[in-house]
């Protein structure tokens, strides 16, 4: 097997451009993408055929639409020769390895669940992919590139991508509601805006580094900051604990069931 040097980009839109950014300082990668109107950039090789970039490349990113792909699929036969063998890393959401080995005959298929926050490397990725069919020389390879995106948590069996789709994809929008919330109620107790939003930010990122960093379960970590008819237990007794964690059970599960009907 030989080294991953030549990386492809099919799609070069919001994921397509940052997964670029965080990659382009590896100098042993060279770049070569395939889209509709790609933003043009000095550093990368541009393609007019999908195919002459699967013959080029040695690991491809599929970061078009997921309506977009089943497009294709309808009027395109299929990519056979030029795929075979390449490693073809689906970023893109509900569509199963299947299906993409179904285009990319012959490909060694990466399915992954990116959240939004891997623009700014900051993001959580789940991956499946059948590892027999890679070298250990490629795996530690893949490891790196995903880690330039954030944490990156591996599954054998492709169904798990529906929990971390629920946990993780739509994850930013939890925190963001979360983060929104307690700005709009700060901001109602009387101060201004600006120092609320720049508070909870600093709440809930130091409070994440807190547990992080002390190992303790967040639970017992709410026992420790909560006394008994103090502030805290005030708030918490208001959001009833109990049937907060119910309804999040509840999303929870509503979250994988519409991410399995949507990968069919
Ligand atoms: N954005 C997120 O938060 C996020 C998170 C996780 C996963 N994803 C996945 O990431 C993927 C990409 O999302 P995105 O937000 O980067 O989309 P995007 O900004 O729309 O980028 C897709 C690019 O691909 C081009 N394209 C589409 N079909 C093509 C074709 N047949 N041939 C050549 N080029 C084609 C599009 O060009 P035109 O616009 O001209 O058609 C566009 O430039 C999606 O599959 C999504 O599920 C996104």
């Amino acid at each position: 097997m030989k080294k991953i040097k030549k990386i492809g980009i099919f799609g070069f839109g919001n994921m397509g451009q940052a997964i670029f950014k965080l990659l382009k300082n590896r100098r042993d990668f060279d770049f070569f993408v395939y889209s509709h109107k790609p933003k043009k950039l000095k550093e990368i090789h541009y393609l007019e055929t999908l195919e002459g970039l699967l013959k080029k490349c040695d690991l491809i990113f599929i970061c078009i639409k997921p309506q977009d792909f089943k497009s294709l699929f309808l009027h395109h036969k299929g990519i056979s020769a030029q795929s075979k063998n390449k490693i073809v890393v689906s970023i893109m959401a509900g569509i199963k390895s299947n299906r993409i080995k179904q285009f990319f005959k012959n490909c060694r298929a990466i399915r992954t669940m990116p959240n939004l926050n891997l623009v700014i490397g900051e993001g959580v990725l789940g991956w499946h992919a059948k590892k027999k069919y890679f070298s250990p020389v490629e795996l530690k390879e893949i490891e790196f590139i995903f880690s330039r995106f954030g944490k990156n948590f591996f599954v054998s069996n492709e169904d798990d991508l529906n929990s971390i789709t629920a946990i993780a994809g739509s994850g930013p929008a939890y925190a963001a509601l979360f983060t929104d919330s307690l700005i709009k109620a700060g901001i109602k107790t009387g101060l201004s805006e600006n120092k609320t939003k720049k508070m909870v930010f600093k709440v809930l990122s130091g409070t994440i580094k807190y547990l992080q960093s002390n190992k303790i379960d967040p639970e017992k970590f709410i026992e420790k900051v909560t006394s008994k008819g103090g502030v805290t237990e005030a708030a918490l007794n208001e959001l009833n604990s109990k049937e907060f964690k119910k309804s999040w059970e509840r999303a929870i599960k509503a979250a994988v069931k519409r991410a399995k009907e949507l990968s069919g």
